[in-house]
């Protein structure tokens, strides 16, 4: 099969098979001439990283009814956007996404910049980021490789080498096959090959329409596809929050350093997340143990958090933080872990 019919036949399947994204112009309106929403398209792609699209919907929604465009966005407060990014995760991805609709309403006149190279330059776009928006919004050749398209690729042409040594070939792959007509709609049909069926685990093979080409299948190999180097193993660290509630119903709670892990989000105070946490408490109370711990797994650790618990006086000085009355905390402004906390936590205080 040439390269040009590989795209044929998963743009026919496209065609019919495409899945309704809020993001997305479906085929049939895109060939009609209506063309993506930039802002939207690279909200959907910052989003999307390390996320599914289930989880990633009911953001962008809140998102874009709060801030429907990007000069809105670049006027947003920094703890809103946080606070509406909560639970996401990555959280350097929500500060870079407000440090990049800043750059995009500043020095672009609230336009994005339709090439690869232009997209490069702004904050948190990076390669992936890049190619998607320049493909998608812009109809630009780019070639957009994703955990997918590596999965697509390596079945496809039956590579066994393992990731992530396999990915420039992987990539020089997808780039031959990338067509000059209808590049977006290319790249978003190896995405949802890759993600209706020819999944990780069990590829419905049998309807593919890639089915005749594909060397994986042929060989029997899909499923054990790609090769994935063996990971480390994560360590595990442990911490200390102390949940401390004012008589007033107040929480005292402090934003974490921009710089770091949940960089700029909302938290509990407490200890450094180490082998031995510090005890220390911010400031002297009645702290008791609730007597369960939160456990989270981040990127590179598994965290075990201890907490304490304690109702405050209303003349509390505590080293660092700041109270936060109750009207104005709204724990889905906290990241995962921090809210798992305040859920045991909550439930010892007993709810307002
Ligand atoms: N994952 C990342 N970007 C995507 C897109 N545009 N469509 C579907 N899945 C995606």
């Amino acid at each position: 099969m040439r390269d040009a019919d590989f795209s044929t036949a998963l743009l026919d399947w496209y065609d019919v098979h495409a899945r309704a994204m809020p993001w997305r112009v479906p085929p049939d309106r895109r060939k009609a001439g209506v063309r993506p929403d930039p802002y939207r398209v690279w909200l959907s792609e910052v989003m999307l990283q390390q996320t599914t699209v289930a989880a990633v919907r009911a953001y962008f929604h809140r998102f874009t009814e709060r801030w429907p465009t990007v000069t809105d966005l670049a006027a947003a407060e920094d703890g809103d956007v946080m606070g509406e990014w909560a639970g996401l995760g990555y959280y350097a991805r929500a500060r870079n996404l407000l440090k990049c609709a800043r750059a995009v309403a500043a020095d672009h006149g609230g336009r994005f910049p339709q090439t690869r190279e232009a997209l490069l330059t702004l904050p948190g776009i990076g390669p992936y980021t890049a190619s998607a928006i320049s493909a998608i919004a812009f109809d630009e050749p780019s070639t957009v490789v994703d955990g997918n398209v590596e999965r697509v690729m390596a079945r496809l042409f039956d590579i066994h080498t393992p990731l992530p040594g396999a990915k420039p070939d992987l990539t020089a792959r997808a780039e031959a096959l990338t067509p000059v007509q209808r590049p977006g709609d290319h790249a978003q049909a190896v995405m949802d090959l890759g993600a209706t069926i020819c999944t990780p685990k069990s590829p419905a093979c049998g309807i593919c329409p890639l089915r005749d080409p594909c060397a994986a299948r042929a060989a029997g190999t899909a499923r054990d596809l790609p090769r994935k180097d063996a990971k480390k193993p994560k360590p595990t660290r442990h911490g200390i929050a102390y949940i401390g509630r004012r008589a007033d119903g107040a929480w005292l709670l402090e934003r974490r350093p921009d710089k770091g892990l949940l960089g700029g989000m909302l938290g509990w105070p407490g200890s450094a997340w180490t082998d031995a946490p510090d005890p220390a408490p911010p400031l002297a109370a009645d702290w008791h143990d609730p007597g369960a711990e939160v456990r989270h797994t981040f990127t590179h650790f598994h965290l075990r958090l201890a907490l304490r618990v304690a109702d405050l006086p209303q003349d509390a000085a505590p080293s660092c933080g700041t109270f936060l009355p109750p009207q104005q905390f709204r724990p889905s402004d906290l990241p995962t872990v921090m809210r798992k906390a305040y859920d045991l936590a909550a439930a010892t205080l007993g709810r307002n």
